[in-house]
């Protein structure tokens, strides 16, 4: 048994998130630490709102409500929508909470002290119109790398070179539109990455080789452009105070740390949230603090996040010089497109999380998702290949194999699990099939292959269809009834076996499935290939009962009032 700490990226605190954000973290991050926790090990799945920034101060004044107020309310309605997806968090925090703004006025003291933070001035835009210092992302205006004219100031997300905001050719406030904006002298903390950069260089190399090529290759190329130093804090009302006895000044001035600086450490706090619930019993920092062998960490994000995790954070977190613990594994995500193109909150297209929720349970999206993760490339949602990917693999091939099995056993033979007598070779032939195809899933899983698990799942659901066809009992029971009670014996012992495996996915469904049969609670742990072979976990004699359609099917019509209701597939 190892110990997992698991974090997925932390959604931003305003508005509901879509589809594309739901696959590319937490969706995946869930199915991973359901899949360790059955496989029984110590696991940890920590998540949070990631609150403070310009967006929500801008977003409760539009609401004209005290941005504490506004968060409060807004974690609470994502917290019920990741409830509402059957996220297993052990924990989902918020990057406010006293414990990071703890945590991290440590880390600055800490890089203070160890010569890593520098006070310099510098000359920042602020928008007279607006009555504030603009945040680089709050300045548009045209790349000069690209010409593409919606650039924001600290990122071009067409070419998706960094950039400052006064490097822009036609700058404008992203708030007001106001072009009358003014570079004024302010004190800043600077982060000396550049410090850092060769020894973030070398803990890269020591571990890039575990990751996957996406996240290499984009901690490589930051890298290459080289560890710049950078301004951590921000003249904004809402965030984690610069603190009192390191920098009078400037926390006299209302400086707060930059929304960067603290979300990543926010992993940390957020664990020690958790830990404050009840601390006789749970211990944040065994997870978190010289626990380099103890702990395997795995963080799960889209690509636009792999900087700051394999590059930025581990720079921060080596300065501080103390044991904090490094991820080991990075798993990214690209994106996935609606129709081909973005998913837009601003156009509204695409689909939200919470309508998601309106219009089918979870184990729907959940499977879906999974199954056409964005992981080696982009990949497009659609509402043709949702609704084909329910009826064939949940509706057919799963929901339909577990409703024939249960109701044609139930009619021929009673509501108990009838006997059959001794298997025969197309159960042997069977039990090698199940056996090969789960040690396939398991594999990977293991290595965090998530569209070849969901593959290697679904060829496990249809080795059972290929079964039942093979042995056709509705028709055997007409010549030989003892050949059909094994082969409807078999069939639910396939049935809880998709239980247990299937767990990680669609884990309602999971459940009903299990629940099908009177047997006692340990028989859902995790079962080997091995163990599978013999389908012999649910004995003769078992009580069970048929549960209701576990996916309904979709038809032409849904299709069309969800292309409707959702529209925008023009791409
Ligand atoms: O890109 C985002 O959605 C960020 N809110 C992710 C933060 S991840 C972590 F570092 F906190
Ligand atoms: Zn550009």
């Amino acid at each position: 048994m190892a110990r997992h700490l698991i974090t997925s990226a932390l959604p931003y605190i305003n508005g509901i998130k879509h589809l594309g954000n739901m696959v590319g973290s937490m969706l995946p991050a869930d199915v991973y630490s359901r899949y360790l926790r059955q496989r029984g090990h110590d696991v940890l799945y920590i998540c949070a709102t990631d609150e403070h920034g310009t967006p929500a101060e801008l977003a409760a004044k539009e609401q004209g409500i005290p941005v504490d107020t506004f968060c409060a309310q807004a974690h609470d309605a994502q917290k019920a929508v990741y409830d509402g997806f059957a996220l297993s968090f052990d924990y989902f925090g918020r990057s406010s909470s006293p414990e990071n703004v703890e945590i991290t006025q440590h880390f600055a003291r800490k890089l203070h002290e160890n010569g890593f933070i520098e006070e310099r001035s510098i000359r920042q835009v602020y928008s007279p119109t607006d009555g504030r210092f603009l945040p680089d992302r709050y300045v548009e205006g045209t790349c000069p790398h690209c010409g593409y004219d919606k650039a924001r100031g600290d990122q071009c997300e067409n070419c998706t070179r960094v950039l400052d905001p006064t490097d822009l050719i036609d700058p404008r406030s992203a708030i007001s539109g106001a072009t009358d904006l003014e570079v004024r002298e302010t004190k800043h903390l600077f982060l000396l990455q550049s410090k850092l950069q060769h020894e973030v260089e070398e803990w890269v190399a020591r571990h890039e080789r575990h990751w996957p090529h996406l996240a290499s290759s984009i901690a490589r190329k930051w890298l290459t452009e080289g560890l710049h130093d950078r301004a951590i804090t921000r003249d904004l009302d809402w965030g984690v105070p610069v603190p009192a006895d390191t920098w009078p000044e400037l926390a006299a001035e209302g400086k707060v740390f930059y929304v960067w600086f603290d979300a990543p450490i926010e992993y940390i706090g957020a664990t020690k949230e958790w830990s404050d619930q009840d601390p006789e019993n749970r211990d944040w920092k065994s997870w978190w603090y010289d626990a380099d062998d103890a702990v395997r960490y795995t963080e799960f994000m889209a690509k636009d996040n792999v900087p700051f995790h394999t590059v930025m954070f581990p720079a921060t977190q080596l300065g501080v010089r103390e044991p904090w613990k490094k991820v080991d594994y990075v798993k990214a995500f690209n994106w996935l497109t609606y129709y081909g193109g973005k998913f837009s909150t601003s156009q509204k297209r695409g689909v939200f999380t919470d309508q998601a929720l309106d219009i089918l349970p979870a184990d729907y999206w959940r499977y879906f998702l999974i199954a056409n993760a964005p992981e080696s490339d982009d990949s497009s949602f659609t509402w043709e290949h949702f609704t084909a990917t329910v009826n064939k693999d949940l509706a057919d091939t799963l929901g339909n194999f577990v409703n024939r099995v249960l109701s044609f056993s139930k009619k021929r033979f009673g509501e108990e699990v009838p006997d059959g007598g001794t298997p025969g070779e197309p159960e042997a032939k069977l039990g090698e099939e199940i056996a090969r195809l789960l040690a396939e899933y398991e594999e990977h899983m293991e290595a965090l292959q998530f569209r070849k698990a969901a593959a290697a799942l679904r060829a496990l659901w249809s080795a059972g269809n290929s079964y039942l066809e093979e042995k056709a009992p509705w028709l055997e029971i007409k010549t030989d009834k003892d050949g059909a009670a094994l082969t409807l014996r078999t069939a639910m012992n396939l049935i809880h076996l998709y239980a247990v495996v299937s767990e990680p996915f669609i884990p309602a469904t999971a459940a009903r499935m299990r629940a099908a049969f009177a047997l006692p609670d340990d028989t859902a742990s995790w079962v080997t290939p091995d163990e599978a072979k013999s389908l012999t976990a649910v004995p003769t004699g078992t009580p069970f009962t048929v549960p209701p359609v576990l996916f309904a099917k979709l038809t032409d019509e849904d299709l069309e009032t969800y292309k409707e209701r959702f529209g925008g597939t023009e791409g």
